[in-house]
């Protein structure tokens, strides 16, 4: 028998009921009791997200009557006896979930628009291919995000490189493949890519890669709009406008639109608005002088989730919103055609969908001081905590049920100080042995990952209506010996 996240409330923990009370967790007459899929009709006093933590996990997190953690059918604490851990479990439900809502929000405000997946927040092939039943693109950004297309025969059209340095092998790559775009950031690759194209007899659709001057307020590692940036021409200094004038000039390149990317995380969709707002100036303005203007704008990705409980993020619908408006608001107001609009999720995409099992080992205590949680896992798996400060929850995934009545800090395996997945959480008393999972772990973990400390690295699942198939095994430690000459 399980419960879903919204039954729970007379068992659980102190800590949710302080949140509750805090936040203003209302009381509700919850008409339904979920049993193993069936529902049954018994009318149960709860509180809206019992569980408050739930709501952070995937869509089909819920709890069973052992107090067992079950994501897509499958019970989690079952998937770390049979598979492992550390280990990361994506819900197929939701990732096919996710797709078509940003598909959703954004062609129904905008019917000429296209959503790309953008790779590099986690690529495989069992993603790549169901990335392709969903009828998104891609954003690759190296060779081998690249071949990983190519292996499950992506549609090139769909693809989109990106990328501030991407090598003489990798645009021929490109090229073989007949990719749909190429989004150009420097002079560099602008003669670059028309001497190869025209090796190749192509005439290559690309994308200016420009830089607004727009500050997005993320992490400084990962703000990329502003003039001081390693990405894009900059509109303010007149390089961009010279690099669409090359173009124009260049026999091989075709030049098809603009895009930019002004960072990730962002949590305010008027930061959209703006960039829109400055690359439509710079568009007319291009217009008049070179008689030229984008059939394809780009607004890039940096759509944020909500990590943890006290953080909320905008939806899709508001993102979509602000972005669609604002694009029909100024291409009107400066008599430009509407481009064909495009947007790079990948966070969105795939962060919530996927969670980290780990398995508690030592538990130390320094009196008076805190108490630490240690795991088999972390920096070489989640480098976002030691990397960018980025903040996880984490809940008890074997006894998801017992009250949260201790305060830890959950610290990795690596030889580092800063290997500590989550500081000062509220937890359930750990045990060694008790299998802990990390929720919104499904973006910019594996992909960041490393063998630091020659650790191996995670397996992955897929879970689906109650089965899990692995989609990578995990590493062993004849892999890391594997590319390791031993003889030199
Ligand atoms: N498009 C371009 C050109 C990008 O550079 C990125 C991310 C995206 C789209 C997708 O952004 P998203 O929707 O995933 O936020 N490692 C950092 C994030 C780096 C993002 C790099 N570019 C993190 O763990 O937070």
């Amino acid at each position: 028998m399980s419960f879903r996240r919204s039954v729970l409330f007379l068992c659980h923990s102190e800590g949710a009921l302080a949140t509750e009370e805090s936040g203003g967790w209302g009381l509700h007459l919850f008409p339904l009791l979920t049993i193993h899929g069936l529902t049954s009709t018994i009318p149960i006093m709860k509180a809206l997200n019992s569980i408050p933590k739930l709501v952070v996990f995937p869509p089909s997190a819920e709890v069973d009557r052992q107090g067992h953690l079950i994501i897509g059918g499958c019970d989690t604490v079952d998937l770390a006896r049979r598979y492992g851990t550390p280990l990361y479990v994506f819900d197929e439900a939701a990732l096919r979930q996710n797709c078509q809502e940003f598909k959703a929000e954004f062609s129904r405000r905008y019917p000429d628009s296209q959503v790309i997946y953008a790779s590099k927040a986690f690529l495989n092939r069992a993603l790549a291919r169901l990335l392709k039943e969903e009828g998104l693109g891609l954003d690759v950004v190296s060779g081998g995000e690249l071949s990983i297309a190519v292996s499950i025969l992506f549609p090139p059209s769909r693809v989109y490189f990106h990328g501030n340095n991407k090598t003489r092998d990798e645009l021929e790559l490109a090229l073989d493949w007949h990719i749909g775009r190429i989004v150009v950031d420097n002079f560099h690759e602008l003669g670059l890519l028309n001497e190869l194209a025209g090796k190749h007899s192509i005439k290559q659709d690309i994308l200016f890669r420009v830089t607004p001057g727009v500050d997005a307020h993320t992490h400084q590692h990962t703000t990329t709009g502003i003039l001081d940036s390693k990405f894009g021409f900059p509109v303010s200094t007149g390089q961009a406008e010279e690099a669409i004038r090359r173009a124009l000039a260049a026999p091989n390149l075709n030049p098809a639109g603009l895009h930019f990317h002004l960072g990730s995380p962002i949590h305010e969709t008027g930061v959209y608005e703006m960039g829109i707002e400055a690359v439509f100036k710079f568009a007319a303005a291009v217009k008049k002088k070179l008689g030229w203007e984008p059939h394809e704008f780009s607004a890039g990705g940096g759509f944020a989730v909500q990590y943890t409980l006290d953080k909320p993020a905008p939806s899709t619908g508001d993102y979509a919103e602000a972005i669609c408006r604002r694009l029909a608001d100024m291409t009107g107001t400066l008599g430009l055609k509407p481009p064909r609009l495009v947007v790079e999720p990948g966070r969105s995409i795939v962060a919530r969908a996927g969670i980290a099992l780990y398995t508690v080992g030592a538990v130390k205590d320094i009196p008076g001081v805190r108490r630490y949680v240690c795991v088999d896992g972390g920096m070489g798996d989640n480098i976002r905590p030691a990397l960018y400060g980025a903040r996880y929850e984490a809940l008890m995934a074997s006894k998801a049920l017992a009250m949260e009545t201790d305060t830890v800090t959950i610290a990795g395996k690596y030889c580092e100080s800063g290997d500590i997945l989550v500081r000062d959480t509220p937890l359930a008393m750990a045990e060694a042995g008790d299998i802990l999972a990390i929720p919104v772990s499904g973006a910019y973990c594996i992909p960041m990952s490393s063998n630091y400390n020659s650790i191996p690295r995670p397996a992955i699942v897929f879970v689906k209506d109650g089965k899990a198939r692995v989609v990578r095994r995990r590493e062993t430690y004849d892999d890391l010996l594997r590319l390791d000459n031993g003889k030199a």
